[in-house]
């Protein structure tokens, strides 16, 4: 927090700020002074010092927090409260958190270093830190459970639109929302939710971005990549973050309002524009695609997404089988994704 505070005071000047003038205004010694500086410089941040004159902030560092996002983020309502932490277990934990202490819709649950990351099907959500976004969103829409397939084609189509915005790779999805760059994963989602009867209480919206990663771990090497493998440059993750909040916080609000405008139509229906650019974007139609549920596996070819946002897959027999929920690999250039 005295870290944080200091950068506040560091950020307004463009001059050398006295140690003497950070100490009287924040009540602190000039130990505590010395050593909050000392941190930030361990951050990443670059500051001058020079005796008798004091600090300079001469440049900023890759930091998702509060003070570095909010100058940068132009949203009405998602991110409006941000919640940092320098590292935790897992975002989405904390949004739950957030929740139970009664924190507002679009509250945003970031961090530099995830620890216990979890993916989707169980699996892990590999970090490294201050490589990759990790973040999650409290959403508090006014739907049934049913309604939550759409809201998770809509949050991968509107990452995968921001990530091409700002990097300019040529990014897809694969249903029902990975964001898929060169045949291989850079971007995953994982939503979880909770339920009051009929109604979602919550959503929980988990973003994770390989940003600056430069290798992964063997078993996913072939399968997973970073905006650093695909440009061979390190990215600015702060710009980042605010798009996706942007792009997400539109495609968010014009589907809420669709869903009011459109009480006559399913409940569950995705609107025509996003199910077309989604339809677009999907890796999985027209090719061979392996589905992993709970005690079922099969194969065949994704044919199509419903108005609903299911994926119809033709099984070799020629049966059709509508998938509403699991992992489904696709056949690509680098095997299966
Ligand atoms: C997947 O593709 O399997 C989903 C990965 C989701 C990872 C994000 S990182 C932020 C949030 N917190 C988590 O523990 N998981 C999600």
């Amino acid at each position: 927090m005295t870290a944080e505070q200091i950068l506040i005071i560091l950020k307004k000047s463009s001059d050398f700020v006295s140690g003497e003038l950070i100490s009287e205004e924040l009540k602190l010694s000039r130990t505590a002074v010395w050593k909050a500086i000392n941190k930030l410089k361990s951050k990443g941040y670059m500051i001058e010092s020079i005796p008798h004159r004091g600090y300079r902030l001469v440049s900023s560092a890759d930091v998702l927090s509060k003070n570095e996002l909010h100058p940068l983020c132009h949203t009405k309502m998602i991110g409006n409260h941000i919640v940092y932490f320098e590292s935790c277990s897992s975002t989405n934990d904390e949004a739950k958190i957030g929740d139970l202490h009664g924190d507002e819709e679009g509250t945003v649950y970031i961090t530099d270093l995830q620890t216990k990351g979890r993916g989707r099907m169980g699996r892990d959500w590999h970090n490294q830190e201050k490589a990759g976004v990790a973040l999650s969103i409290l959403l508090k829409p006014v739907i049934s459970p049913s309604q939550i397939l759409p809201v998770s084609l809509l949050a991968g189509l509107s990452v995968c639109k921001a990530l091409e915005e700002v990097t300019g790779l040529p990014c897809q999805v694969k249903w029902p929302n990975d964001v898929i760059v060169n045949g291989k994963k850079i971007a995953g989602i994982l939503i979880e939710m909770s339920t009051v009867g009929e109604m979602v209480q919550y959503i929980v919206l988990g973003i994770g971005v390989n940003c600056n990663n430069s290798s992964f771990p063997q078993e996913i090497t072939s399968k997973a990549t970073s905006i650093l493998i695909e440009t061979g440059m390190p990215f600015p993750r702060k710009q980042l973050v605010c798009k996706i909040l942007e792009n997400f916080e539109n495609d968010y609000f014009k589907w809420v309002e669709e869903l009011d405008e459109s009480k006559s139509r399913s409940l569950n229906a995705i609107p025509p524009s996003y199910l077309n650019e989604y339809k677009s974007r999907c890796i999985n139609i027209g090719h061979e695609v392996v589905v992993h549920q709970k005690d079922l596996t099969f194969n065949g070819i994704a044919t199509d997404i419903t108005l609903d946002g299911e994926l119809l897959v033709t099984l070799p027999h020629g049966d059709e089988r509508v998938v509403l929920s699991g992992e489904v690999s696709v056949r690509g250039i680098y095997g299966y994704v």
